[in-house]
């Protein structure tokens, strides 16, 4: 499949750089205890994925694995670091295993072939990369990628083994103007014709106005929205998958507030972006439960 935009750059601060300032505030729940999602073959833990985006050198890289490696995380917490592509190697071959797995932060919608700057699936999985981040809002904003495109990635990944980490989330617009639940729901459709296996996904939800700018949801909006996916899975794929399924919150997730977003019932983990680079903000960050049982 063709793209139907390119990767192009322009507008980007404007679109992506949003007026976070009127950020709204949707009701308000007490907080419940931790939901006991069901462990099966190796699911079910706590999920934390880091996403260096388009950062590092060997040197910085090199250090970021050095202090992850030193790091101590629980062994009911999955962790997942996606590296920018060039340096997925190394990472794989320098990070601590099993406690930290590597994802690439894209693929390309099929096999390969003449595809200039794609990687695929396969080639993911003949080099023991066992996840993708897929769908990112930074991919679907800066080139062009639709739901469709999002979807057929995520269903050829998981044809071909590898574990597809699928974001979603809205923008502020979106959100002010009551669209969420729809963009959410259609966003969610699209991997629902695609994926097969929903043992190999998880979902991040990724509110747009929370990205990079340090504005994080509140515990409450994530939760809301966390219990709306799960209903929306239940509906849809059935409870099965519903209890199983691990939905991450991502946007703006740090050492400090981790912890108070963890306790919420439908939230199963993050995906972090600018507090992943720093090992000993990201270690804390996958230790956010023992710190919420404190
Ligand atoms: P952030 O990014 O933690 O820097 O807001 C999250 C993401 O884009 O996955």
């Amino acid at each position: 499949m063709a793209f139907a935009a390119g990767c192009g750059l322009s507008n980007r601060t404007s679109v992506f750089r949003q007026n976070v300032s009127s950020q709204t505030s949707i009701s308000l729940r007490p907080a419940k205890a931790p939901r006991q999602v069901v462990s099966m073959a190796g699911h079910g833990k706590f999920f934390v994925g880091g996403n260096w985006k388009c950062n590092g050198s060997k040197v910085m890289v090199d250090t970021l694995v050095a202090e992850l490696n030193a790091g101590t995380i629980p062994s009911d917490v999955e962790v997942v670091c996606a590296p920018p592509s060039l340096f997925l190697e190394r990472v794989n071959n320098s990070i601590r295993h099993p406690t930290y797995a590597v994802a690439a932060q894209n693929c390309w919608t099929g096999s390969g072939g003449a595809y200039t700057g794609e990687i695929t699936a396969d080639m993911l999985s003949d080099m023991d990369i066992p996840w993708v981040i897929l769908g990112h809002s930074e991919r679907r904003q800066l080139c062009g990628e639709t739901n469709e495109i999002v979807a057929e990635k995520a269903g050829y990944a998981i044809s071909k083994n590898v574990r597809v980490i699928g974001c979603i989330g809205e923008t502020l617009e979106e959100r002010e103007s009551g669209a969420l639940w729809n963009i959410l729901a259609t966003q969610m459709e699209a991997y629902k014709s695609t994926v097969t296996d929903w043992d190999k996904m998880v979902i991040a939800y990724e509110p747009i106005w929370a990205i990079g700018t340090g504005v994080v949801a509140t515990p409450e909006q994530a939760q809301e929205v966390h219990a709306f996916l799960r209903k929306w899975v239940s509906d849809n794929l059935g409870a099965n998958v519903a209890s199983k399924l691990r939905i991450l919150y991502g946007g703006s997730v740090n050492a400090d507030n981790c912890a108070d977003l963890s306790g919420r019932e439908d939230i199963d983990g993050f995906l972090v972006g600018g507090a992943s680079l720093k090992g000993e903000s990201f270690v804390q960050i996958c230790n956010a439960q023992t710190a919420m049982a404190k």
